[in-house]
């Protein structure tokens, strides 16, 4: 999905307005995100944080398991939003690697300017996954 696409800016769309819902009391740092399934079915999440800080989750990974726990095993593209047009952690490249290691990811801001469009694998080169523990 090229970030032209039309597709490309529903999902930064929708991963904004999931920006909106983050519960981010401690960083003041909203983050929104917008999976797609195999199947075109949307999924969104945000950041949420805890008051012990290692509790919190990321927006990315609230959209991954929202799906996971829908069923859906296979992605395309993510689409996650910040202010700053920050790239996903570590932590949540890994789980994405996990269903989708060919997953297109659209980085973009809050006004849904792209700052980046790359793979999870440019973001997770040699990454660890299920084959490894064949
Ligand atoms: N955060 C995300 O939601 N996704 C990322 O990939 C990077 C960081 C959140 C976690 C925390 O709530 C805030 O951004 C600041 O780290």
């Amino acid at each position: 999905m090229k970030p032209t696409d039309p597709n490309t800016q529903d999902l930064i769309r929708l991963a904004i307005a999931a920006s909106e819902k983050a519960y981010a009391p401690y960083s003041h740092y909203p983050v929104g995100a917008a999976l797609r399934a195999a199947d075109g079915m949307i999924y969104t999440g945000c950041n949420v944080e805890n008051a012990a800080y290692p509790a919190t989750i990321c927006a990315e990974r609230t959209a991954l398991v929202k799906a996971v726990s829908e069923g859906q095993r296979r992605f395309d593209t993510l689409a996650v939003v910040t202010r700053s047009g920050g790239a996903p952690c570590g932590v949540c490249r890994q789980m994405l690697y996990e269903f989708a290691p060919d997953l297109q990811v659209i980085i973009a801001d809050l006004d849904g300017n792209i700052r980046a469009a790359c793979l999870l694998t440019d973001l997770l080169p040699n990454g660890f996954g299920p084959q490894h523990l064949e």
